[in-house]
């Protein structure tokens, strides 16, 4: 019997990147997942990817009302989610001196406040017992060049799941974050790099990874699988990072 028989799985993000792996992998161990993203196209290909009678989700995580249609769905499909995964995000880079009031509005909307009320609407649906997850990264914690709003972004993804932790005890509903280091995934090619300075950019931050290389999707998906699955049953509040002990050294 699969990890994630009968659970319920929403992935937000899940039309690429972490989050399709994630989609796949959750729907080989038998769950039943919901995946969501903006771009139809990838969403309607996302599913027949994952297969497993995947149902799939298109709306912005920065507008709030798409989360209302988003949790509607789930109940009217499932009558519940025993597995929230707040995967979707946005990089956008800029130094301190240059960023923009516009980008750091855009970049907040989308990582903090979507995953916040969207995670906050889906509360009366989430399972007693269940699992939230949400993607943060090491840039929250290490200074990497021309990330300091993205990593604000996902240092407040990591202080909500210390007080959701507390906030939800008496539901039993476990909330951690899953902090992937450099993944190759399209996130930099939509943030504006093209695939020369991509590639340049992977070379070069190699080097600052004791593995030596970027990670891939499929191993952040199972780092996912845990986090969703009983194998972490006691695991609550923490930050699980997996990226090659960049971060780590
Ligand atoms: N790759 C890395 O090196 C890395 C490192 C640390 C953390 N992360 C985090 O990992 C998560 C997944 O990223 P990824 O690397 O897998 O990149 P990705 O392939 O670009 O996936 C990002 C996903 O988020 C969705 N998304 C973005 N903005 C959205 C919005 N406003 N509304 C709804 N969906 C939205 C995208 O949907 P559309 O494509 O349809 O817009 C896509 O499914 C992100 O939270 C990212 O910050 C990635």
């Amino acid at each position: 019997m699969g990890k994630l028989h009968g659970k319920v799985a929403l992935i937000t993000g899940g039309n690429s990147g972490i989050g399709l792996e994630s989609a796949k992998l959750f729907a080989q161990e038998g769950a039943r997942v919901i995946l969501t993203g903006r771009r139809r196209e990838a969403v309607d290909e996302a599913v027949r990817e994952t297969g497993h009678d995947a149902v799939g989700f298109v709306g912005d995580i920065a507008n709030l009302d798409d989360h209302d249609r988003l949790v509607a769905l789930a109940r009217d499909r499932f009558g519940r989610i025993d597995i929230y995964f707040a995967n979707a995000g946005v990089i956008t880079l800029s130094t301190f001196q240059d960023a923009s009031v516009d980008m750091f509005d855009q970049t907040f909307a989308v990582n903090v406040r979507g995953t916040y009320f969207g995670i906050q609407k889906a509360l009366p649906v989430i399972s007693d017992g269940g699992s939230i997850i949400m993607t943060g990264s090491i840039a929250s914690y290490v200074a990497l060049d021309s990330h300091n709003v993205y990593a604000a972004t996902k240092a407040a993804l990591r202080s909500f799941a210390r007080s959701w932790a507390k906030d939800l005890r008496d539901r039993k509903i476990r909330v951690n974050v899953l902090s992937p280091g450099p993944v190759r995934t399209p996130i930099l090619g939509k943030a504006g790099l093209d695939e020369a300075e991509a590639q340049a950019m992977e070379e070069m931050v190699s080097q600052a990874i004791p593995l030596g290389r970027f990670g891939e999707a499929e191993e952040l998906a199972r780092a996912a699988l845990f986090l969703a699955s009983d194998d972490s049953s006691f695991v609550n509040g923490i930050e699980l990072s997996v990226d090659g002990g960049m971060a780590q050294i």
